[in-house]
């Protein structure tokens, strides 16, 4: 999603904005921009294309500069189009780069067209940049405090102004934003990804900062005026973009890399303790009675997938909520719920609001499970656990949600082991389970020649069904999202049983229905299940673990599994689905890494 990169420099600062663009451009985006201060006026390039194409403009009109802001956008008001573009510009004086939503835009609209600014595009962005302008008067960074004391929404901007060229000011409040110190040069960006390749030191804005950057140095000062005091911190380089190997598309690469993430999340004979969640009081999880799991998408069915962990093994109830509904419902809150905030990113603006409506609710046992240990959900919550999934650059997540799943189970183990519920000779079977997890998912993976075979045939349909059962169900919901996500294919998970109450009606000899099929406890039923399909016609393509029982029949086709993997088995049973996902993809040729409208990070509401 949108990415903002920006700075004052003591040379061109032109490639650290665009080599910052090139670094977030995994996050996804539909138009970018870069301005800098030239000759006394602003001068910009924006670009429906990709950075590098930005890039190349930018080289051939030679754009150079000391100061300047880039950014690349993810369209919310306006559609992708060059007038709606970033960076935007207010009376060719102002130029400013958002990320965020503005919620009163229309209202602030009205009053400055009243007041005479006319608007070239159809952004929020555009008000920000003209309330700005209206408020300048010789001091960036006060008109700047002036104008977000007005907005109400999600902002994290970076703003220069030609009257005074050696000054970047950036404000932020719901989305990311930090600076980057290298001696006397000072940058911002959304992420410290952006700015890797300039500096390791990093300022962390709050909500409500406003950064004034200049030559003389960077202050910080608070929405009423008032300097605050933001520690730098020293991070280490985060990895850069990995290099594909031998794979086609990084989604294939990270589907790959899943043995080695998980064994890495949770390595050979670590102890399920509350050390490992950043506890230092070994009792930090004993008075705990209740959980809330909050997430979206994949994060959401990693949520629903380790309900059945944290009731079984801990024997915690268990309450799984989508992060954006649940911050604008009514609900209990509980003294002793541990409230557990699941994101790759840790920059979900859904997530980051339902933990702090969580919070503001007097729920203050908050665990973040999540990829990046630097991400505003991680620093938000009291305790964390980071999983080693490694950078994710498909937007579709693949080992990210496997990883979660391994810290979610660690999790359930520790607090049954804290509980009460789990002596030591299960913890040691737990624990053997998941050291043998890495090989077993290897095993999964050596099947993928049978999986290709099976996407060409669904890759010609324009619907398919997905079922599971129990802890597989979220899996069939995680498959159909895989599928919908990058192949464009109308795909829908539901519990096997649900099927005979409506989606039965869709089923033909035209429709797939994929099914994950663990030799657990309801198998049974689930044969029940897929012989209700089979005598519909439907085309029924069958995961099944090895002791299932289940064969090649005519209607029927069934890859065999591993044998069944007990309660870490929903970990094995999405490897084939995410495989089914990306062969289908890219049998109909779609862009699999950066599929159509979507974002890596969802900064936005
Ligand atoms: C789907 C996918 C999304 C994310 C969701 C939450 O493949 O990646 O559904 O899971 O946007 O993102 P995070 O986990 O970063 O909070």
């Amino acid at each position: 999603m949108c990415g903002i990169v920006a700075g004052i420099a003591e040379r061109n600062v032109v490639p650290v904005l665009l080599e910052g663009l090139r670094r977030l451009e995994y996050r996804g985006y539909d138009s970018c921009g870069v301005a800098v201060l030239r000759d006394g006026a602003p001068h910009r390039v924006r670009s429906l294309t990709r950075v590098r194409s930005l890039d190349r403009e930018v080289r051939e009109m030679g754009l150079e500069g000391w100061t300047g802001i880039a950014h690349t956008r993810w369209a919310t008001h306006g559609a992708p189009a060059t007038q709606n573009a970033h960076p935007i510009f207010s009376q060719n004086e102002i130029a400013i780069v958002h990320n965020g939503i503005i919620e009163n835009f229309e209202a602030l609209k009205i009053t400055l067209s009243g007041a005479g600014y006319e608007f070239a595009s159809q952004t929020d962005t555009e008000v920000i940049a003209h309330l700005i302008h209206s408020y300048y008067q010789g001091d960036l960074a006060e008109a700047v405090r002036r104008a977000v004391s007005e907005l109400r929404g999600a902002y994290a901007i970076a703003v220069f102004c030609k009257s005074e060229p050696e000054r970047v000011v950036g404000a932020r409040y719901g989305s990311p934003l930090v600076i980057g110190i290298n001696g006397k040069e000072s940058f911002l960006a959304s992420d410290p990804l952006a700015l890797s390749d300039v500096t390791d030191r990093f300022i962390f804005l709050q909500d409500g900062d406003i950064a004034d950057l200049s030559h003389n140095g960077t202050r910080v000062m608070n929405r009423d005026g008032q300097p605050v005091v933001r520690e730098a911190r020293t991070l280490a380089h985060p990895p850069t973009e990995a290099a594909l190997g031998p794979y086609r598309h990084f989604m294939q690469k990270e589907i790959f890399e899943q043995p080695l993430a998980v064994s890495k999340t949770f390595p050979r004979n670590s102890a399920f303790d509350a050390s490992l969640f950043g506890a230092t009081d070994p009792q930090a999880f004993a008075q705990i009675d209740r959980i809330l799991l909050l997430g979206c998408g994949t994060s959401h069915y990693s949520a629903l997938t380790a309900k059945a962990w944290f009731e079984s093994i801990a024997k915690i109830p268990t309450q799984v909520e989508i992060s954006s509904e649940y911050r604008y419902r009514e609900t209990i809150p509980g003294k002793n719920t541990l409230v557990v905030p699941i994101s790759q990113s840790g920059e979900t603006a859904d997530t980051l609001g339902a933990l702090m409506h969580a919070q503001s609710l007097g729920q203050d046992h908050t665990l973040a499970i999540c990829n990046v240990a630097t991400s505003a959900i991680v620093r938000q919550s009291r305790w964390s656990f980071i999983t080693q999934a490694g950078p994710e650059i498909g937007v579709a997540s693949t080992k990210a949600f496997t990883t979660q799943l391994v810290a979610l189970f660690v999790l359930a183990v520790t607090l049954g082991r804290a509980r009460g519920y789990v002596d030591a000779q299960q913890e040691a079977s737990y624990r053997s389970q998941l050291s043998g997890l890495s090989t077993a998912l290897q095993g999964v993976l050596a099947r993928e020649p049978q999986i290709i075979a099976w996407a060409h045939e669904i890759a010609r349909t324009d619907s398919a069904i997905f079922l599971g059962r129990g802890s597989h169900f979220p899996i069939a919901l995680e498959g159909a999202l895989k599928l919908k996500e990058i192949s464009y294919i109308h795909a829908e998970g539901y519990p096997a049983g649900e099927l005979k109450h409506g989606p039965l009606a869709l089923v033909t000899d035209a429709m797939p229905v994929v099914v994950t099929a663990p030799n657990d406890g309801l198998l049974e039923k689930l044969k029940s299940n897929i012989q209700e399909v089979r005598a519909r016609r439907g085309q029924v393509y069958v995961f099944a673990d090895a002791d299932a029982n289940l064969s090649n029949e005519e209607g029927l086709r069934v890859i065999q599994m591993p044998e069944y993997y007990g309660a870490l088995s929903p970990i094995l049973h999405v490897l084939p689905l995410q495989l089914l996902a990306y062969h289908t993809a890219c049998t109909r040729g779609t862009d699999v890494d950066k599929p159509r409208n979507l974002a890596k990070s969802v900064t936005v509401e």
